[in-house]
């Protein structure tokens, strides 16, 4: 069968499109770790990328861009609404981030994911060759690993999900939890970010599918069309994501990128303190506890509209999504009170930016911060606190961790917090603020080794040689 050796499957492209004054498209690879780390297995390995482009109602062509064939699926405005704000973000997203906003379970919802996923399963069965192997990524396309195994099973198929597995007793409300659990178990390789992830997916496996995981393996079967029947070994194990390493330490080496960062201090009133919160405009962030403690910090007279602010980049994210409006309301209305009480004319609380930035100034901000915040309540591994790490090369900074996220597994060294503990969450900025230098360096030192060894390429190629070990079974009949 003609076709790709190496087919990525993702609910996006990783490419953004540009549209100029005549409406002409040019498209850019996507920032994030994924992408990079991928591209030159793409390039290496006669790669192809299926995904939404990001339109609804729209077409295209299979098309060429730098080093990735790219092969567009298309949504229905109706399937954007059901398959992408419903299914995914308004009931898988809240449901597998410890039901921090309630999930929403509407039928239509299901169907509308299923008939999505089965026609990533499709494209990606025409784009693949003989044998070829196709990693499927993030909890949009739950059911594309079964799908595709009955659709070709000569094809070896990893899956791995971006966001957290929640334990069986929340896992439990999905009225569709079943058949989202066969679709996992259809590939060779399930990957996770916390092997705790793992561990809840395998509890799930047995409790609805009756299926016993033992060192992290498990044979599953089925019933072929033409009456045979077909096994295969299912692993399951973490892989904890990291970051594009080299181009960070790049953007924080730049002279322009280190002057943009003086600036940045400078346009802020040179204050003793920046403290930093980069984030998706998301309800998993935490960015209310983390903008309530930093009010009552400013009212107990512990910091100063002089001595500190506070910078929230809060990019714009699923902004049809009902728990994202009210989110943005929520966050608006805290930023405008705490600015309303506390700033003078030439002092502001909190510069809070809803924006999304390129990735330079995204570097020149970590490099302008003190104090890095991430005090995500459920977050499946959070970058941004290893950018952070990554960014700072002489090893100051001090960074406040949710115990919450992937990342504190990992990042020992950070000052560890509980976001939901407004008080403990206070005492650890302060904390973080006034530790000595030597301290904060040793931290610092401490963090940096255990990032810059464990960049995104590890991380794809410990999956991918993990994948071709554990694959090329695929028996028929038994
Ligand atoms: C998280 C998910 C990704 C997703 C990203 C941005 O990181 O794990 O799968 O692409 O958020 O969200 P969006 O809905 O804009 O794709």
């Amino acid at each position: 069968q003609d076709g790709y050796d190496f087919v990525v499957v993702s609910n996006r492209l990783p490419v953004d499109r540009d549209v100029d004054e005549d409406g002409n498209s040019t498209w850019r690879r996507s920032p994030g770790g994924l992408v990079s780390a991928l591209a030159p297995v793409m390039a290496q390995r006669d790669g192809a990328w299926v995904g939404w482009h990001g339109a609804p109602d729209e077409t295209l062509e299979p098309f060429d861009h730098d080093v990735f064939h790219l092969v567009p699926v298309s949504l229905s405005e109706l399937e954007v609404k059901r398959y992408y704000e419903g299914f995914s973000n308004a009931t898988l997203w809240p449901l597998y981030h410890d039901v921090i906003a309630p999930p929403e379970f509407h039928r239509t919802w299901w169907y509308a994911y299923r008939r999505v996923n089965e026609r990533f399963a499709r494209r990606a069965a025409e784009t693949a060759s003989q044998g070829a192997t196709v990693w499927v990524q993030d909890y949009q396309l739950q059911l594309v690993p079964r799908m595709l195994r009955r659709l070709r099973p000569d094809v070896t198929i990893g899956f791995f999900n971006h966001i957290p597995f929640p334990p069986t007793e929340i896992y439990s409300q999905l009225p569709w939890r079943k058949a989202v659990l066969e679709g996992l178990t259809g590939a060779d390789l399930i990957g996770f970010q916390r092997p705790g992830d793992a561990q809840n997916f395998q509890r799930c496996v047995r409790k609805y599918l009756g299926v016993q995981f033992t060192k992290g393996s498990a044979r599953f079967s089925e019933d072929t069309a033409d009456g045979e029947s077909t096994e295969w070994t299912v692993n399951a194990g973490s892989y904890p994501i990291s970051i594009d390493v080299e181009s960070i330490k790049e953007l924080a080496s730049d002279p322009q990128v280190q002057a943009r960062a003086r600036e940045i201090r400078e346009e802020l009133g040179n204050p003793d303190t920046v403290f930093l919160g980069v984030d998706r405009l998301d309800y998993t962030k935490g960015i209310r506890h983390r903008i309530k403690a930093y009010g009552e910090l400013l009212e107990d007279g512990e910091i100063s509209v002089e001595n500190s602010v506070l910078v929230q980049v809060a990019s714009p994210s699923r902004e049809r999504v009902d728990s994202y409006r009210q989110l943005r309301e929520l966050v608006e209305g805290m930023v405008g009170r705490i600015n309303g009480q506390f700033d003078t004319i030439s002092h502001t609380a909190v510069r809070y930016l809803h924006h999304g930035y390129p990735f330079e100034e995204m570097v020149a901000l970590y490099l302008a911060a003190d104090v890095m915040l991430v005090t995500a309540l459920r977050d499946g591994m959070n970058l941004v606190a290893k950018e952070y790490v990554a960014a700072r090369q002489d090893r100051s900074g001090r960074l406040v961790l949710s115990e919450f996220t992937g990342a504190a597994e990992q990042l020992k060294q950070a000052v560890l917090v509980n976001p939901h503990d407004i008080d403990g969450l206070k005492s650890a900025m302060l904390h973080a603020r006034d530790m000595s230098d030597a301290e904060a360096r040793k931290r610092m030192s401490s963090m940096r080794r255990q990032v810059l060894t464990h960049d995104v390429v590890d991380w794809s190629h410990r999956f991918l040689d993990d994948l071709a070990a554990h694959a090329p079974e695929h028996e028929q009949g038994a």
